[in-house]
C-alpha cells in the first residue's frame, strides 16, 4: 500500500491526511467544499508549524510531509491511483454510499474503501458496490494525529489479506489497531461511550446536575481525563447526533434513541466547540 485518497477534509479527514503523509505515504486529500481544502491546508501548516515551534519536528520532516500531501479539489484526481481511499465526510448513509459508488467508477479494482463513520457498518455500505470485499470500516478518533487507537471493522466477505493489509497500513502510520471480527453498530468504543453519555446526558436534561459537575464528577471518580458532555462537544453534537439517529432508525433499539436534548441541540445549531455552543460555550477564536 503506497497511495492513500482521503475524501473529506473536516475535522477527522484532515488530520487522517496528515499523519499518512507524516508517515511516508503518497497521499491525497479531496473535499466536495473547496473552504474544506483551503481550511485543511491551513491547518496543516498551522500544525506543522507548531511541532516544529515545539521541538517535535525537523523542517525536513515538514518539507517532506507537505511533498507527501495533495490537496485535490477533484475527486477522480485525488483517487484515481489509490491504494486505500478513506472516507470521513458526513455521518449519513446516502452521501457515503454515493460517494463509494463514485469511487468506484474511478478507482481500480484493487482499490480498498475504507469509511471512517463512527457508528455504520460497513457491509451496509459494501452492499452497494460491486466490490464488497474491498469495503470495510476502519474507525480513527478524535483527534486523529494523537489518538492511536484505529478500530477495522470486518465483515464475512473481508477476506483475510485484505484485513492484514489494513492493520499494516494502520500500523504503519503508528496506530495500534484492533479488529472487531463481527459487526455492531458503533463498534467497540464508541457503544462503551454511548452508555456513558446517555446517562451524563439524562443527568442533565433532569436537573441533577450542572455539565461542569457531571463531568467533574467523571473525571475525578472515574479517572476519565475528559468529561462525557465535554468530550461530546469536542467530537461534535452532530456526529453524535446523526449517529445515534442512523442506528436508532437501522435498529429500533430504544437505547440508540438519540437524547431529547441531543435532538434538540442538532436542530439548533449548538454542535459544540465548531459552532461555538454545546454543553458549554466556547470564545470565538
Ligand atoms: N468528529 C469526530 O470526533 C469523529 C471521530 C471518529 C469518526 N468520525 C466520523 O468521521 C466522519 C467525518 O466527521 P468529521 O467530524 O470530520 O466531520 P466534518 O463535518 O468536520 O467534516 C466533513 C467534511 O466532509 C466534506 N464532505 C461532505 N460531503 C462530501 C462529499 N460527498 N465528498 C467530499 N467531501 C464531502 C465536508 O465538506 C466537510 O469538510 C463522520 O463519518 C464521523 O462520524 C468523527
Amino acid at each position: 500500500m503506497e497511495k492513500i485518497t482521503v475524501v473529506g477534509a473536516g475535522a477527522m479527514g484532515r488530520q487522517i491526511a496528515l499523519q499518512c503523509a507524516l508517515s511516508g505515504f503518497n497521499t491525497s486529500l479531496n473535499d466536495s467544499r473547496p473552504e474544506g481544502l483551503v481550511a485543511a491546508e491551513a491547518f496543516t501548516r498551522d500544525y506543522l508549524d507548531g511541532r516544529i515551534a515545539k521541538g517535535k519536528l525537523s523542517e525536513e520532516k515538514k518539507a517532506a510531509a507537505l511533498a507527501n500531501l495533495r490537496f485535490c479539489p477533484d475527486l477522480a484526481d485525488a483517487a484515481a491511483e489509490a491504494d486505500l481511499v478513506i472516507e470521513a465526510i458526513i455521518e449519513k448513509f446516502e452521501p457515503k454510499a454515493e460517494l463509494f459508488q463514485a469511487l468506484e467508477r474511478i478507482c481500480p479494482p484493487k482499490t480498498i474503501f475504507g469509511s471512517n463513520s463512527s457508528n455504520m457498518r460497513g457491509s451496509r455500505l459494501a452492499e452497494t458496490t460491486n466490490r464488497p470485499d474491498r469495503v470495510l470500516n476502519i474507525h480513527f478518533f478524535n483527534p486523529a494525529l494523537v489518538m492511536e487507537l484505529v478500530e477495522v471493522v470486518v465483515h464475512p466477505k473481508v477476506p483475510a489479506e485484505v484485513t492484514e493489509a489494513v492493520v499494516a497500513f494502520c500500523r504503519r502510520i503508528g496506530k495500534t489497531p484492533v479488529v472487531m471480527r463481527k459487526e455492531i453498530p458503533g463498534f467497540i468504543v464508541n457503544r462503551i461511550f454511548r452508555a456513558l453519555t446517555r446517562e451524563a446526558i439524562s443527568l442533565f436534561e433532569e436537573g441533577y446536575a450542572s455539565a461542569e459537575d457531571i463531568d467533574l464528577a467523571v473525571t475525578k471518580g472515574l479517572g476519565h481525563p475528559m468529561g462525557p458532555l465535554r468530550l461530546l462537544d469536542t467530537t461534535g453534537i452532530d456526529v453524535s447526533y446523526l449517529a445515534r439517529q442512523d442506528e436508532y432508525e437501522e435498529t429500533g433499539v430504544e437505547t440508540a434513541r438519540p437524547n431529547r436534548i441531543l435532538k434538540d441541540m442538532y436542530e439548533k445549531g449548538e454542535w459544540g466547540k465548531k459552532t461555538g455552543k454545546g454543553f458549554y460555550t466556547y470564545p470565538k477564536d
